[in-house]
């Protein structure tokens, strides 16, 4: 893998820790990604997904260029959770997706995800100077609503009816975060600001560093959980 200057090597927070992720962590993918409680709230469709193409998303998402991927680690013994991506990094527009999964399950509900969303954004605006970051996330997930408005993340659409899920149709709600609000939500924030290890790297160059590498590699299309409809 190319080296990639503006890509961190790791992201600290209070309980958690954010690093790139190594090839073993597609045992977790594996696990996460075969479990119907993980897919029925990352997945467009419905049912777990093959063990081939988990390896494929692992490849190309978690070590590959499509995306800014970080493995999702408790400080505490250092046990990974889950993994978090910013996809289709833009320079033009200055925006990128967000994706995030804790995969053990015993992990929920404990602000884990919170606290890594908050990481990630704070390194995207903070250290690579985006401008704004969208998500779409489908409307039966309250938590997962819950804890991107914590974040600051704002409500502003739905594809009505996008999703059939547990026999009746959903919303696919769109929210996004603008560099504003991450700033205004950050002077409201207690204690300092947690960014990337190499902030020193300037926002334009770590920004078209990440875009000369979205165009070397196709990036899929769609920003749903998961980052594309498969
Ligand atoms: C969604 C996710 C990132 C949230 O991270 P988390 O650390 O588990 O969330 P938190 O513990 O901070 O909880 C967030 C909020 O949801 C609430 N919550 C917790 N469990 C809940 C539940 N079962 N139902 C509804 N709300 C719940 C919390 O009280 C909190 O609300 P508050 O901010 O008003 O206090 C994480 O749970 C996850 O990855 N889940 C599985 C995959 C997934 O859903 N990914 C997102 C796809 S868009």
């Amino acid at each position: 893998m190319a080296h990639r200057s503006w890509f961190p090597e790791v992201l600290n927070g209070t309980d958690v820790v954010l690093r790139r992720h190594v090839p073993g962590n597609i045992r977790a993918f594996q696990r996460w990604y075969a479990d119907p409680d993980v897919v029925r709230l990352t997945r467009y469709q419905d049912g777990p997904m093959r063990p081939d193409e988990i390896e494929r998303f692992f490849v190309a998402r978690a070590l590959g260029s499509d995306s800014l991927a970080m493995a999702i680690h408790l400080r505490d013994g250092d046990r990974l959770i889950g993994t978090c991506a910013l996809s289709q990094l833009d320079s033009d527009n200055g925006s990128a997706l967000f994706h995030i999964t804790i995969g053990e399950k015993d992990a929920w509900g404990r602000g884990h995800g919170t606290e890594a969303t908050r990481l990630m954004i704070d390194h995207a605006f903070g250290g690579l100077g985006l401008h704004r970051i969208g998500l779409s996330v489908f409307s039966f997930n309250e938590r997962a609503i819950r804890s991107y408005r914590s974040c600051g993340f704002v409500v502003e659409g739905r594809a009505r009816e996008a999703i059939w899920r547990d026999g009746r149709w959903w919303d696919e709600i769109a929210m996004s975060i603008l560099d504003s609000d991450w700033a205004a939500s950050r002077a409201r924030r207690p204690g300092p600001a947690r960014i990337a290890d190499d902030a020193s790297v300037s926002a334009d160059a770590s920004l078209s560093a990440a875009d000369d590498e979205r165009e070397e590699t196709a990036i899929g299309a769609g920003g749903g959980p998961l980052g594309g409809r498969r």
